[in-house]
């Protein structure tokens, strides 16, 4: 006795096809044009989508940054992200300066321990070496953890040199992980912003207007190279601009294993459209990289639509206006910088990417879902419909309409990025290994009942 999803079209990165989907426990069984009914329980799906469950590579869930914390725990960060049809996460635990990786990764399963809703994965943050640091990242391999985020900007809080990141490149050529790089020179944008400060430029815009593309370009640039010396593949977090992804589509033309993701909000709101209040009202868009001008927008989608980017993720990193933004109302680098996304990442991508006519509802699939999944060592338990995988599935209704909204969203976050952005298309069940967990908006499952994924570490085949 199964659980039998028929008259829907199933939608996976390669094809669309009219077909049923039998799950049975946690997984899905079979996936076919026509199955017997008899002895099934029957959803119909008639003039919905069938979709792999969303994956969102890029969140931060009760993570100390920036003097706070960020506003969506382990339970509500991923509630939301369930409602918005993502049935998995992969969020990042940090290695604090002098410790072993191990201590943020058993600090993390803490965090999401009793508390998460659907499956979750972590990068891990490496802040340092040490003497012992390399051998940790293995360490961490072994544990699941396949991909070590570095950061090249935010200097004294994340950043590390060049020596470190080459070191860990290097590891990472052995041990199959892969390398998520923030990338912003961010020895020259600190030059900068000390110069605007000095100018009693203070200002939540100054935070945009201090970090140029240039610098995220530059940066890029060098991770590439430092990764093609190490003989490993880069992936590039939140590219914002076409001066960064021109570096990423140069690499790939010569045959380099380097990837890319952007996020929401760098396709749709710009520094003149969005950044526009002259007031502390901008602090809701502090995040890094920053809004960029509108112009940069079409190059983004035709990055997706070309596959010279691969993944759409959220970055997700909420923090409250009122008691959080509030931090920086004199000094734009005391701001908390990130926002919150992560709710409504499949609602904008489908309504501004596929109703739009900027990319196919396979590659909807693609960069939300299967692409993730397969970068970040999920495939096919993750990202796809087919016989065999979790059963992670969106049951998604291409017509409904919906309006986001800091009063009807689920995140816990005073204030929507999107807010009044219109859309169409929608999660109206979501299953996650086989259980429903959402229907019509209403998170119907219990928290802690995500489970921890141990990722596979690719071992080369890049390419
Ligand atoms: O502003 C951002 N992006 N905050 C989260 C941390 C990061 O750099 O990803
Ligand atoms: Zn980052
Ligand atoms: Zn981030």
């Amino acid at each position: 006795m199964g659980l039998l999803i028929q008259n829907g079209t199933v939608v996976t990165a390669d094809k669309t096809t009219a077909a049923s989907v039998l799950i049975e426990g946690e997984i899905i069984r079979e996936v076919r044009a026509r199955i017997d009914p008899r002895g099934h329980t029957v959803v119909d799906a008639a003039g919905m989508l069938i979709l792999p469950g969303g994956i969102d590579a890029h969140t931060h869930l009760d993570m100390p940054f920036g003097g706070t914390t960020s506003a969506d725990d382990f339970e509500t960060g991923t509630r939301a992200a369930a409602i918005g049809g993502t049935t998995t996460i992969v969020d990042f635990a940090i290695q604090a300066r002098g410790t072993k990786m191990r201590d943020a990764l058993d600090t993390w399963w803490k965090k999401a321990e009793g508390k998460a809703c659907i499956d979750y994965g972590l990068h891990m943050i490496v802040t340092d070496l040490g003497a012992s640091g390399l051998e940790d990242m293995d360490d961490m391999v072994r544990e699941g953890v396949a991909s070590f985020k570095l950061f090249m900007a935010y200097p004294g809080v994340l950043m590390v040199d060049d020596a470190t990141i080459f070191k860990a490149l290097q590891q990472t050529a052995k041990n199959g992980a892969l390398i998520c790089m923030h990338a912003e020179n961010g020895s020259v944008i600190d030059v900068i912003v000390q110069q605007a400060l000095a100018e009693g430029k203070t200002a939540p815009i100054y935070h945009a207007l201090t970090r140029p593309t240039v610098a995220e370009a530059e940066a890029v640039q060098r991770a590439i190279a430092m990764a093609e010396m190490a003989g490993a593949p880069v992936y590039i977090v939140h590219l914002s601009s076409e001066d960064a992804l021109n570096q990423v589509r140069e690499a790939r033309d010569r045959g380099l294993p380097a990837f890319a993701e952007t996020c929401p909000q760098y396709l749709l709101l710009s520094l003149e459209e969005t950044m526009n209040h002259n007031s502390f009202e901008d602090a809701k868009w502090v995040f890094t990289p920053p809004l960029r001008e509108k112009r940069n927008q079409p190059k983004l989608w035709d990055g997706l639509k070309d596959d010279h980017l691969q993944v759409v993720s959220t970055d997700h990193c909420p923090f409250c206006f009122a008691d959080q933004k509030i931090l920086g109302v004199n000094d734009f680098t005391k701001i908390p910088n990130g926002g919150p996304g992560i709710e409504n990442r499949m609602q904008l991508i489908h309504h501004h990417g596929v109703n739009e006519g900027k990319i196919s509802l396979n590659r909807f699939v693609e960069i939300t879902a299967t692409a993730p999944a397969r970068i970040f060592g999920m495939y096919p338990k993750k990202g796809t419909v087919a016989p065999g995988s979790d059963a992670d599935l969106v049951i998604w209704d291409p017509k409904a309409e919906h309006i986001i909204s800091a009063k009807t969203h689920n995140m816990r976050v005073d204030y929507s990025m999107f807010e009044g952005f219109r859309v169409r298309g929608n999660a109206k069940q979501v299953y996650s290994r086989g259980e429903l967990i959402v229907e019509n908006g209403k998170y119907l499952g219990k928290p802690g009942r995500g489970s921890y994924l141990r990722r596979a570490a690719r071992g080369g085949a890049w390419q």
